[in-house]
Parts: C-alpha cells; sequence; structure tokens
C-alpha cells in the first residue's frame, strides 16, 4: 500500500472509528432495551427474539451515527397481523414521542436517550427459501457480513462510508440516490480493501457489476448492479442513481490519482457572495418557492420534489426557455425551493411553427383558419418542403403568471403530484435573479452557492 494511503486512512479512521468508550456506551444501551423490550413483548403477548442489525451489530457504524436498527423477529407461523401488533406493543414501550414510518410496512421509530432506534418487525427467513417481508433479508445480511468482515475490512468499510460521505453519495434514500451502508460492505468485501476498490471503481466502465459470488447472474438494468449474495433476486446498489454512480467514479480516479483529505470533508460554504454571483452571472435564474407546513416523511417528500423539479423543468422547454440546469431545495420541514438556470428569462419576440403536411385538407384548413387573420402573424403562412408553416408573435409569457397558472391548472398533464401542485396555487411563488433576496436564509444560501459553483469540492 503507497505510504499516503495508509497515513490518510489512519487519520480518517481517527475521526470515525470509535473508540472503547463509545463502544462501552452503545453496548450498554442496546443491553437495556432489548431485556426491556423483549420484556415488553413477551407481557403483550407476541412471540419474538429482539436482535440488533445494521452497522452497530457488524461494527461498522461511524462515530456521530445514533440509529440502532432494532429487529424484532417473528417465529416462524407468523402472519402479517402480528407485524402490527408488534407495533402496538412498541408503541406501548417506547411510550409518548413515536414516529411511525413506512418502509414496505409500517415500523416505529423513537429517539431514546440520544440513539435513534428504528423498531423493525421481519419474519424470521432461511436464505434461498424466499422472504415473506422486505426487511427479513437483514438478518441474514449480518449472518453473512460477520465471518467475512476481518477488522481491516471494518477499517476499511468505514473509510469507504466516509469517503461516500464526503463526496456527497452515502446514502439509499431518495433524497441522495446513493450508496447504502451495506452496499459499502459488500463492496469492500468484494474487492479486498478499500484500495483495491478505488482502483478497480476508477476504471468502471458501462454499467458496472460487482459480483460478491461466482455464478450470479446480473438481470439487473439499475446503473450499478451488485446483487445480493443472501437474495439473488435483489439489487443491493438499486437505489444508486447515474448521478451518484459516476460521481463516485470521478472522485475515485481523482482519489486514486492523488490522495487527500479533501474527499473526506465538506466543506462549509460561505454563502454570502451569492447575490453578487447572481447578477454577474450572465445567466437567468427562476426560483420557484413552495412553503409547506406538513410536508410528508422525507423518502416520499423528495419523490415529489425530484418528480416537480423535472415537470416543471420540462414545462419551461415546451414553452421556449433554454433550461441549462436544474435543482431542488427543501428543508424537509416548512420551505421547498426549485432552482432553474435558465439560458435567459427573455424569450425572443418570433417564433416559427411547422404545420401539418399540405397533403392532409382537412388539418391544412384549420391550420390556415387559425393563422391567415391571426393578430400575431408576422409573416406566412407558407409551404416548406411538404409542410405548412408560419412565423408569429410570442405571446407575452413570462413564467411568473404561466407557472402558477398552469401548475393549478394542469398539474397533473405537467407531471407535478398534486399536493405540491395545489400549495404552489396557493401560497407558492416565484422569483427571478436577486429577488430571490428574501429567501436566503436557512442554510439555502449554502445549497444555492453549491448550486452556481456547480464542482465537487474535491475537484481540483
Ligand atoms: N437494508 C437493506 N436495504 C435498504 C436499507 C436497509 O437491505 N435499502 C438493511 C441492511 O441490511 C442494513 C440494515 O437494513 O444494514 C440497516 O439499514 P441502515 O441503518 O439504513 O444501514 P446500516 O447498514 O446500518 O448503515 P448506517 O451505518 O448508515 O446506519
Ligand atoms: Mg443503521
Amino acid at each position: 500500500m503507497p505510504e499516503p494511503w495508509s497515513q490518510l486512512k489512519k487519520s480518517i479512521l481517527a475521526e470515525v472509528k470509535p473508540n472503547g468508550r463509545h463502544h462501552e456506551e452503545i453496548s450498554a444501551f442496546i443491553v437495556k432495551l432489548k431485556v426491556s423490550l423483549k420484556e415488553a413483548l413477551r407481557k403483550g403477548g407476541v412471540d419474538a427474539d429482539v436482535e440488533v442489525h445494521g452497522s452497530v451489530a457488524r461494527d461498522t457504524w461511524l462515530v456521530g451515527q445514533r440509529d440502532i436498527d432494532t429487529f424484532i423477529v417473528l417465529r416462524h407461523g407468523s402472519g402479517r397481523r402480528d407485524l402490527l401488533r408488534v407495533n402496538e406493543v412498541v408503541k406501548g414501550y417506547t411510550g409518548e414521542g413515536w414516529v411511525e414510518a413506512y418502509a414496505e410496512h409500517p415500523y416505529v421509530k423513537k429517539d431514546i436517550e440520544g440513539f435513534e432506534v428504528e423498531f423493525i418487525p421481519c419474519f424470521k427467513a432461511e436464505a434461498g427459501k424466499g422472504f415473506a417481508s422486505a426487511t427479513d433479508r437483514t438478518p441474514l445480511h449480518t449472518a453473512y457480513l460477520q465471518p467475512r468482515l476481518t477488522d481491516a475490512l471494518r477499517d476499511d468499510v468505514r473509510v469507504l462510508k466516509a469517503f461516500m460521505r464526503g463526496i456527497g453519495v452515502y446514502g439509499a434514500e431518495i433524497r441522495v440516490g446513493g450508496f447504502s451502508g451495506y452496499l459499502c460492505e459488500l463492496l469492500v468485501v468484494a474487492h479486498g480493501s478499500f484500495e483495491a476498490l478505488i482502483e478497480a471503481a476508477a476504471k468502471w466502465g458501462e454499467h458496472p457489476v460487482v459480483e460478491l459470488e461466482k455464478g450470479m447472474d446480473s438481470k439487473f438494468k439499475e446503473p450499478l448492479v451488485v446483487a445480493d449474495p443472501v437474495d439473488h433476486n435483489r439489487n443491493v446498489a438499486s437505489a444508486v442513481t447515474e448521478t451518484a454512480l459516476w460521481t463516485f467514479v470521478a472522485a475515485a480516479r481523482a482519489f486514486a490519482e492523488k490522495p487527500s483529505e479533501r474527499f473526506f470533508k465538506t466543506t462549509p460554504h460561505n454563502a454570502s457572495g451569492v447575490r453578487a454571483r447572481i447578477e454577474d452571472r450572465g445567466t437567468d435564474l427562476l426560483f420557484v418557492v413552495i412553503p409547506d407546513d406538513d410536508p410528508p416523511v422525507p423518502d416520499t417528500l423528495w419523490g415529489q420534489l425530484y418528480r416537480t423539479e423535472k415537470a416543471i423543468g420540462r414545462a419551461l422547454g415546451e414553452r421556449g426557455f433554454k433550461v441549462l440546469r436544474t435543482g431542488s431545495w427543501s428543508d424537509e420541514a416548512k420551505r421547498h425551493i426549485f432552482v432553474y438556470e435558465l439560458e435567459s428569462i427573455a424569450l425572443p419576440p418570433v417564433m416559427k411553427k411547422v404545420g401539418p403536411p399540405v397533403r392532409l385538407t382537412k388539418e391544412s384548413g384549420d391550420f390556415l383558419k387559425t393563422y391567415l387573420d391571426s393578430d400575431d402573424l408576422v409573416s406566412g403562412p407558407g409551404v416548406e418542403g411538404g409542410k405548412w408553416w408560419v412565423e408569429v408573435k410570442r405571446r407575452h409569457v413570462f413564467p411568473r403568471t404561466y407557472l402558477r397558472k398552469a401548475l393549478a391548472d394542469s398539474y397533473e398533464e405537467l407531471g407535478v403530484p398534486k399536493r405540491l401542485a395545489d400549495l404552489l396555487g396557493v401560497d407558492g411563488d416565484v422569483y427571478i435573479n436577486e429577488e430571490i433576496e428574501g429567501e436566503l436564509r436557512g442554510d439555502f444560501p449554502a445549497y444555492l452557492d453549491t448550486f452556481l459553483r456547480g464542482r465537487p469540492d474535491w475537484l481540483v
């Protein structure tokens, strides 16, 4: 291993690897949790084991990460009704303050003594025998990894997670669309070390497939394929978007060439110059701000936000605006902001429209009727090749009024989720360039700064 790599790994691990005190704190908490939860389940008439899985069980968690993935494993012969029963017992156990969340089926979360505890009911599963619910695989993940993870590999998993986090692609949640903890573990196991993975990823070509076991076929279409060794029908990397994949490849390449701590840090952004930067830019920025007092859970929310971002971008494009780049920001509590960088907010005054083929008699008649006496007509109708054309004045379509009205009237057509379209129609607003000033608070200015810079922090 080249010297700078091992030095660097040491200094990253000094920050992200839990020490003895961290371990004792978490173990003591888990012992207490298991005993008391088991007792509560027994009293509630639920026959189940309590097991902690995820990165805590595998000893691959990062300092500061506080989630305890607690699985309540129902015995053979239990049904879906028992899953719901578990949730009721858990709510009684945690008392006030629980939150019900949904993956494939509902589960309960609560902050207890500074830990984010997730109580996930599942059925006992065995490899190769199919799964009754999506969470049943997790205990098998732990069983698969435990004998394969050495201390050195655990260190490397932590370094990889920190790397992914630093370059902004850690996590399978919709907002990130990146690499889950389990995926990081598998990638390190498959390649034998952090370094080997980085060297390999730097050379990944089209549609990379990483195989943990020989002969696992790759029928998956997603950008990155890593079949789950405990369930060959599932792609562990299914959440990884093209952007996340290729960000990782680009970062791996840059890191392999010149390792640096830069890749593991998110630099705080200086957002004070944002206004000046907008003014000098030469493009126009259009912002759509939607206040939202009651947003759904993050995965649902970000699904809606990304769909809205695309739909509005498409609507702008169809209306003649040249959209260079788009982005979404949200505080996930009160306010969402979409950013569109347009070549220009001013549209050219005249546009050409191509009409129907002359050979179609009826359509030609309709076209001529529409345009011959139109006030908007600048030139034509004429024939070019086989078709009619006209040049018409562009009606004054200013996105501000256009967007609010278009969204309120036809969200379905545009593909904007109804909830957000309704909110936009009521309270939403559209700002152009420095008009956004009043919204530059919270961490939106930092987001905007990153958007305007465009270049990842690690790329120098
Ligand atoms: N899991 C999964 N697929 C997901 C999410 C989770 O298979 N999309 C399983 C994995 O076995 C994972 C466990 O559930 O290890 C716990 O999930 P999570 O807490 O999200 O991941 P961790 O591996 O614990 O990683 P982290 O350190 O980020 O908590
Ligand atoms: Mg976890």
